[in-house]
């Protein structure tokens, strides 16, 4: 070997085999992968689409309950209701920083979704008709998405896991303000009673559907499990918010409109009836009752905040050029 193969053998860059050791290391040691970490495309295109849309389900979600909060019953319930959608608007641009670090951009990203190119949680598609409907959506929806995010909060890649544990501790508050405000329903009159019964039925099954298809049928599972982006496969936290569930609706004194539930006692967890697998797939693909709506809504939105975009990009332009002047003095 002469002097000039082995200097390019010293500076040469690792070779891709190495950078995928190195990544698949990370994974098995259970460590974080981080924003300069070299990754594989796949992992990187699954967690923006899975980052991308958990950020437009937060933010799309803020409309559903949005409805209620000129109409809440009292000042309290008012106060309750906006800082719980003012969380979830926080929650949306936690998750969009956390997807601009693997190099996308979120005027895109809002663009895709804007555009029906990028999908949100199935269940804002369906409406809040009564004030019930907030009660239930913070605990069955607030719960569900307890259940599938606090095992997110160890999720492999370090921006959504670290943006995961701020939101899991609002989520819990969320959840809580659902069912105190139901505890209060039911404590009142028979109409009242009846209201919650009423949303219960209305949004248990898609509820279960959050979790996504059965376990058989979900094309992104295994290799969102593998690279420990998820950690538990869609069925198992679907049973899990079954169990969590369940005790509650007794204590609440509602319930479940489900006549296969029942306590499974060799198994320790509940049986359960099969959601209709036909309308999850009719609500993803744009055809449930609200889809229309949220979509069209959250483009007006859009359109009309546009002078609020230009606003702050003229504001920054004008920052940076004073900055400059000041370093040029
Ligand atoms: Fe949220
Ligand atoms: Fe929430």
């Amino acid at each position: 070997m002469d002097d000039t193969q082995s200097g390019a053998a010293v500076h040469a860059e690792p070779a891709l085999a190495e950078y995928e050791e190195s990544f698949a290391a990370t994974i098995a040691r259970d460590q974080r992968v981080e924003p300069r970490d070299w990754m594989p495309d796949g992992y990187r295109k699954t967690l923006i689409r899975q980052i991308a849309q958990h950020a437009h389900s937060e933010i799309i979600g803020m409309q559903p309950e949005g409805d209620w909060i000129t109409r809440a019953p009292s000042l309290r319930r008012k106060a309750i209701l906006f800082a719980k959608v003012q969380d979830e608007a926080g929650h949306g641009l936690y998750l969009y920083s956390a997807a601009e670090t693997l190099g996308v951009d979120r005027d895109d990203l809002t663009t895709r979704l804007i555009e029906g190119r990028q999908k949100y949680s199935s269940i804002f598609n369906y409406p809040t008709p009564t004030f019930a409907d907030v009660g239930v959506i913070g605990w069955f929806v607030d719960g569900a998405a307890i259940c599938n995010q606090v095992p997110l909060c160890r999720s492999s890649y370090g921006p959504y896991a670290r943006a995961m544990v701020r939101i899991c501790k609002e989520e819990s508050f969320h959840q809580r303000q659902g069912y105190e405000l139901l505890m209060t329903m039911m404590r009142g009159t028979e109409a009242q009673r009846a209201m919650v019964q009423d949303a219960v039925d209305r949004w248990w099954w898609p509820s279960l559907m959050m979790f996504g298809p059965p376990d058989g049928n979900s094309p992104n599972s295994a290799a969102s499990m593998a690279w420990k982006i998820k950690r538990h496969s869609n069925d198992e936290l679907r049973r899990r918010f079954v169990d969590m569930t369940v005790p509650q609706a007794q204590k609440l004194g509602v319930t479940l409109p489900d006549p296969e539930l029942r306590w499974n006692e060799a198994e320790g967890r509940h049986d359960f009836g099969t959601p209709d697998w036909d309308e999850l797939t009719r609500v993803i693909t744009g055809d449930g009752p609200c889809n229309e709506e949220r979509v069209r809504r959250r483009r007006e939105a859009h359109e009309e905040g546009a002078w609020v975009r230009e606003a702050a990009a003229a504001h920054a332009a004008k920052q940076a050029a004073r900055t400059r002047e000041g370093a040029a003095a």
